[in-house]
């Protein structure tokens, strides 16, 4: 069953028919082809989907596509006008307000809310501001303080999305642009970041292949935890259904943790080990215990509703404090899996 939705997006007006359960983040990406509203997670906490629907600004992935019906949808490829940059997206580019770029789109969108309500705000407001959305380059230095994001109108506008204009004198941070001979000592503009902060970049996850599968991914609701088992014969037996796969799969192909280290790391001991799924114990809430592969992305969501796994809940290690053992109470179980994970956990 399908229902027909009109809305304006970016200023054009389209019609669909769509599933009702469809969300707007996924409308936008695949119905509408606009990729640059992303998804980072999926327990609408990361703010990359955000758009604006009628002025406000939502998380595309809290919110059905058919409750943008006769709606004005405003995505991050319609924030420059006229191909001149937004000055929210310039001051992005100027100030070095994104590393990798793939939470940048639901950054911008989230600022251009906050200074249409508020044109002044404080660090305390731009913070809370900006509290929906996270940065796993962790580049908020730049995001919160580095953006004059209290000066909203008085960066110059005279450049161009494309970042054509960018080696000609654009850029207002210190006044020194890429039109000097020399880059030593001089404040640069990344080449790459025009396409970055008009939604314009080409992730992984905007691939789209024909008959493409998709995957849902089971993830523990347990802090700590012992698996106990994983049933997953329901899942299997759901339409659509291509592959289960949990830890067992995976073993044969990747035994032990994933080669992952971290150069900024001194002491490599505590880079904690990255599996690819959990096996015998989850060390953190969220943390995949299995994969469903569909057709498409909603029958793959069905069937992981259908995975049982047993749990068996652990003492978890709540704190920062405790996670390096200062702290830990009596008789508290703690595995050594989680306690590296949890020195590497940060405070944001
Ligand atoms: S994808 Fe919407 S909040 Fe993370
Ligand atoms: S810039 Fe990479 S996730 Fe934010």
């Amino acid at each position: 069953m399908t229902q027909s939705v009109a809305m304006t997006i970016n200023g054009r007006r389209r019609e669909d028919h769509v599933e009702p359960r469809l969300l707007l983040v996924h409308y936008l990406r695949e119905v509408a082809g606009l990729t640059g509203t992303h998804i980072a997670c999926d327990t609408s906490q990361c703010g990359a989907c955000t758009v604006l629907i009628d002025g406000e600004a939502v998380k595309s992935c809290s919110v059905f596509t058919v409750q943008a019906d006769g709606r004005q949808v405003t995505t991050i490829e319609g924030l420059a006008e006229d191909g001149v940059l937004h000055p929210i997206q310039q001051a992005f580019w100027n100030e070095h307000g994104l590393q990798c770029g793939f939470c940048t789109p639901g950054f911008i969108m989230a600022a251009a809310y906050l200074l249409r309500q508020n044109p002044s705000p404080t660090d305390e407001e731009i913070e809370r501001g900006l509290e929906g959305n996270l940065c796993r380059c962790t580049g908020y230095e730049n995001i919160q303080e580095g953006c004059p994001l209290r000066v909203p109108g008085d960066e110059p506008r005279g450049c161009r999305a494309d970042g054509a204009a960018g080696r000609i004198g654009c850029g207002s941070g210190g006044g020194l642009a890429m039109a000097v001979t020399s880059m030593i000592g001089a404040r640069i503009q990344r080449r790459e970041d025009p396409k970055l902060i008009t939604g314009h970049g080409n992730f992984i996850d905007d691939v789209n292949l024909v008959n493409m599968a998709h995957m849902s991914v089971v993830r523990s609701p347990h802090a700590h935890a012992r698996i106990r088992s994983i049933d997953t014969s329901a899942a299997m037996a759901s339409k659509g259904v291509v592959a289960v796969l949990t830890a067992a799969d995976f073993k044969p192909v990747i035994g032990g943790p994933l080669p992952v280290t971290n150069s900024f790391v001194a002491d490599k001991k505590q880079v904690p080990e990255q599996f690819p799924i959990a096996a015998d114990e989850v060390a953190y809430a969220g943390e995949p215990v299995a994969v469903v592969v569909a057709d498409d992305r909603y029958l793959a969501d069905d069937a992981a509703q259908l995975v049982v796994v047993d749990y068996e809940p652990l003492p978890a290690v709540m704190d920062i404090e405790k996670a390096d053992g200062a702290g830990q109470s009596p008789g508290e179980e703690r595995s050594p899996r989680q306690h590296r994970l949890g020195c590497g956990v940060s405070r944001r």
